[in-house]
């Protein structure tokens, strides 16, 4: 059959599996309001829907339901609210890009504080890179325009048989793709078969409404080529100063882990501090082992002390929450044996 045709029936396929299978309960996919899609998709960028949706989007709409809510509430509320779902700049830009917003409005009197709805437009805001545009795009605006993420890109370079594509090649082929008549559907549709027939392993090709297109059938698993990462292992001291029973945390102001809460590293622990233990964590793109060490104080020296409750109230990141969990198991297991840690 001739291609134009046969995507047409390809179409109609996706459009019967999606009525049929599609995760069409989701949230974000109910509303006709930018905002919580917006944060969906920012949420969405580099985690799974099922954390998103268990335990981060609902609570931080309920604390921050508008642009001008979240534009205007201190930073470290909105951090506390992200607390745990990794890639802090998201947390950063998602709040500038609604104080920005909420800057436009009162400059235009506009009566609503809202998203641009151009490609590009949004694509100038602060975390909002291609493919977030494309989908704030196609689903708060319905413009007629293609999504990609990591889900798209498997099925196109399984289509094609592509192993290695550039983004450019990516973007070409999605929009000769794209459904023009029922893109809405057909780009959630597109999303869901990839995270649940055409996934990494073991794909369903004989399910898939795709298959009369689909070139790399026979081998679906050797496109795209996986690419081999070696994730390099960091070592830090961690230093536990801890003054009249609280700990002294600090704002950090580095890139990594920016905004958030912790504890200071140091390239040589004290003289006079005793070794607690040792945590690590996996990064996309590290594997961090902490040495923790603890340093009695008896006068403050630091600028900001907190009792263990008031540390659960800051925007931590998972290696000090680890960390703090170490310090309590310590001290629980010093103070039933009858000794009492750093007495
Ligand atoms: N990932 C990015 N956007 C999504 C959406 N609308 N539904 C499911 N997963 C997504």
């Amino acid at each position: 059959m001739a291609i134009i045709p046969l995507m047409k029936q390809v179409h109609e396929k996706i459009r019967k599996w999606y009525k049929k299978h599609g995760r069409k309960e989701l949230p974000w996919r109910n509303t006709a309001d930018p905002y919580p899609i917006y944060l969906s998709e920012i949420m969405l960028q580099q985690t799974q829907v099922n954390t998103v949706l268990e335990r981060y989007y609902f609570p931080f709409l309920k604390k921050f339901p508008t642009f001008e809510a979240l534009g205007k509430a201190p930073l470290d509320d909105v951090m506390k609210m992200w607390e745990g779902l990794g890639y802090y700049n998201r947390a950063k830009n998602l709040h500038r890009t609604a104080a920005l917003l909420c800057q436009k409005e009162k400059q235009t009197q506009e009566n609503s504080t809202t998203l641009p709805s151009d490609i590009n437009a949004l694509m100038e805001l602060p975390g909002i890179g291609i493919n977030t545009a494309h989908a704030i795009a196609a689903f708060a605006f319905r413009q007629s325009v293609p999504v990609m993420e990591a889900n798209v890109k498997r099925i196109l370079c399984r289509l094609h048989k592509l192993t290695t594509p550039t983004d450019k090649i990516l973007w070409e082929l999605a929009y000769s793709h794209l459904d023009k008549k029922h893109s809405f559907d057909y780009n959630q549709a597109m999303m869901d078969i990839g995270a649940t027939l055409c996934t990494p392993k073991n794909p369903h090709c004989t399910q898939c409404p795709l298959s009369a297109l689909c070139l790399g059938k026979e081998e679906p698993t050797r496109y795209p080529t996986k690419k081999k990462r070696v994730v390099p292992k960091k070592e830090q001291h961690i230093m536990l100063t801890v003054y009249d029973d609280k700990l002294a945390l600090s704002q950090r102001t580095g890139k990594f882990l920016h905004g958030l809460w912790g504890f200071p590293s140091t390239e040589v622990p004290l003289c006079a501090s005793e070794y607690l233990g040792e945590v690590s964590h996996a990064y996309t793109h590290f594997k961090l082992l902490c040495k923790v060490w603890i340093y009695y104080e008896t006068d403050s020296t630091q600028e900001h002390y907190f009792t263990v409750e008031e540390i659960r109230k800051l925007a931590i990141s998972k290696v000090d929450e680890k960390i703090v969990k170490l310090y309590l198991d310590t001290i629980q297991h010093n103070t039933e044996g009858g000794f009492q840690y750093g007495g």
